[in-house]
């Protein structure tokens, strides 16, 4: 089976992690996302993945490569952004689609049983299945009421008030080839406005998946994805978690610190004595000086941190970013690449 993952867009929501790194490839709980949806796809006998970049494009061929495990990995980059239904046109009228393929977003943690949503694509004979997750609030997504059959009756955009489920697009779908016809080449265009809505009532199907679903995409998102991998829900292959169920990669030095609950501190990490890091993410190379206090947070790869600083939760730290001595980072912070905060 083939897949396409769409891993070509700014990820704005992330910066500044994704200001100089591609949202598929940042560190998540010290491996590049996309790593963790391969493993998954391969073991729902997807052995062939093309990823379509725009944004950092060489970013993702750099970190990933030509395969990851059994599977091949192959890349179609664009030149202008083509959005969520450009780029499978694109891959289409480069002769690289079989008759059928799954597309997937780029910034999904899950365990989704592809194997079943493929038994209900093949029973209902539809052109595109969108796998369906429930979520308790619906305001930052599309929602995609359904009948008993799984015939999907509407695909509505995210939008204010009431809604009629909180049944949200899975960014996961089964698509028959011969269904892109509908979307024209060579320029922009989007799967969820200029695609599904023209399905409804001809062959759009919706598969309710259960087992975990998280889109990265976020701040809180990320940080709330990192914590339920150390947990083991959805499950991988990451080493031990430590008794505070934190994950340290080695070489480091933390010495003296106190390190957890629920953190990730990557590889050449260093924290100084009586310093704190909790339930936050340190991606590599950075140093935490003694007494200096990181909660909920993340530290992108090169940050320093001085002696007695104080971070507070959901900020974000980018590339090489120096937080002085004693400084102090209100909740919320965001902290470009480079930047120096006294
Ligand atoms: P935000 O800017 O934070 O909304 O993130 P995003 O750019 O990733 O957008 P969004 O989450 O809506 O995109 C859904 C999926 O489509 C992600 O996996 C993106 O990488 C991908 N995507 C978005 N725009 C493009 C594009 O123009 N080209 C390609 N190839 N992929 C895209």
């Amino acid at each position: 089976m083939q897949a396409l993952i769409l891993a070509g867009g700014e990820g704005t929501r992330l910066r500044p992690l994704t200001t100089s790194v591609p949202k598929p490839v940042i560190p998540l709980a010290g491996r590049p996302f996309l790593t963790f949806m391969i493993d998954w796809l391969a073991s729902h006998g997807v052995d062939q993945v093309i990823l379509s970049c725009g944004f950092l494009a060489e970013g993702v061929e750099a970190v990933l490569g030509e395969r990851h495990g059994d599977v091949a990995l192959r890349y179609v980059n664009e030149r202008e952004p083509l959005g969520t239904g450009g780029p499978v046109k694109l891959a289409e009228g480069e002769g690289l689609l079989e008759d059928r393929f799954l597309v997937l977003n780029g910034d999904v943690l899950t365990d989704i049983d592809v194997g079943a949503e493929l038994a209900l694509h093949e029973r209902s004979g539809a052109r595109v299945t969108l796998a369906l997750a429930e979520v308790e609030e619906t305001a930052s997504y599309g929602v995609v009421p359904t009948a008993a059959d799984g015939q999907v009756e509407a695909f509505l955009e995210k939008q204010e008030g009431p809604v009629p489920t909180n049944r949200i697009n899975a960014g996961c779908y089964i698509v028959e080839r011969e269904a892109l016809s509908l979307i024209d080449a060579g320029r922009p265009a989007s799967l969820e406005r200029d695609l599904f809505p023209r399905l409804v009532g001809d062959g759009l199907y919706g598969y309710l998946a259960d087992g975990y679903w998280m889109d990265i995409g976020t701040p809180e998102r990320y940080l709330q994805g990192t914590w339920d991998l150390l947990a083991g829900d959805p499950p991988s292959d990451l080493p031990a978690r430590d008794e505070s169920g934190s994950l340290v990669y080695e070489p480091t030095i933390t010495a003296g610190a106190q390190i957890g609950p629920q953190a990730v501190i990557g590889p050449h990490c260093s924290v100084g004595s009586d310093a704190r890091i909790e339930r936050s993410v340190l991606h590599s190379d950075v140093s935490v000086g003694p007494d200096a206090v990181v909660l909920e947070s993340v530290l992108a790869t090169g940050v320093r941190v001085g002696q007695g600083a104080r971070i507070e939760a959901q900020t974000i730290v980018g590339q090489g970013a120096r937080i002085g001595p004693g400084a102090q980072l209100p909740p919320g912070s965001r902290i470009e690449p480079g930047a120096e905060v006294d």
